[in-house]
């Protein structure tokens, strides 16, 4: 069983990225063999709407045919039995090099048939468990406020419908710099953020933990 964590953060070690390391370790408890995945690594484009994935006799089997960078992690992503994808919230929306891996990823298992209901065709016929972690700067009630679950939850209708199943974590009122002190920023402070981080951030870690666990034993049931 294995299961992947794709990382859009720039940074490699902050919010996002130790949120996949623990939902990586919560489904390596479960006997999962896990790999975290650093995209800003890379340099890649997003979809370039060559449209070689919809060609009628297309071969590309739901791969980008784009060839550059991405690849090989798309080729990852797509031997995964399950995966995870991280993005800190940048500008009400998944940051550049998420959006692009998304495109990239889910454009080529996507079609334009549609069945005699309307309902459109999958080009998986297996489920794929996925997930999506996001982290924000704002508190959770203002990103209640500002509707980020609908926005965002825009990717996990994608994700669900492509794959079969998805389902999000947010993780707010992260904790941004090292030492606040050094940034100009009143805007948060950082004796609420540090606050935040010693008792609200290792219970979303805890999360991050349980549903690498629910993605583990969703695979084991689809395998019984
Ligand atoms: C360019 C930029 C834009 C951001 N925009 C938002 C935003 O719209 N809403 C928000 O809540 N946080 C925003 N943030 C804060 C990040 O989402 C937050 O610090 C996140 O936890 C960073 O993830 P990381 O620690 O894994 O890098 C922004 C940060 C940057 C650098």
């Amino acid at each position: 069983m294995n299961i992947l964590a794709f990382n859009g953060s720039p940074r490699k070690k902050w919010n996002t990225a130790q949120l996949l390391q623990r939902a990586l370790d919560g489904a390596a408890s479960a006997g999962a063999e896990t790999e975290l995945v650093h995209l800003c690594t890379e340099p890649f484009k997003g979809c370039t709407s060559c449209f070689a994935c919809k060609h009628k006799g297309s071969q590309t089997k739901g791969l980008c045919a784009y060839r550059d960078a991405l690849t090989p992690i798309l080729v990852k992503a797509r031997q995964a039995d399950a995966f995870i994808i991280g993005s800190p919230v940048y500008y009400d929306y998944p940051t550049a090099q998420t959006r692009a891996f998304l495109e990239r990823l889910l454009f080529p298992v996507d079609t334009y048939l549609v069945d005699a209901d309307g309902s459109r065709l999958r080009v998986l016929d297996t489920t794929i468990p996925t997930a999506m972690i996001y982290t924000m700067n704002c508190p959770q009630w203002y990103m209640e406020k500002v509707n980020y679950p609908t926005i965002l939850g825009a990717n996990e209708a994608a994700l669900k419908r492509l794959f079969g199943y998805c389902e999000t974590l947010y993780s707010c009122d992260t904790y941004q710099f090292s030492d606040y002190s050094k940034y100009a920023c009143n805007m948060f402070s950082e004796e609420k953020k540090a606050v935040q981080k010693a008792n609200q951030f290792p219970k979303d870690l805890d999360n991050a933990f349980a549903l690498g666990q629910r993605l583990a034993a969703l695979i084991a049931q689809e395998k019984r």
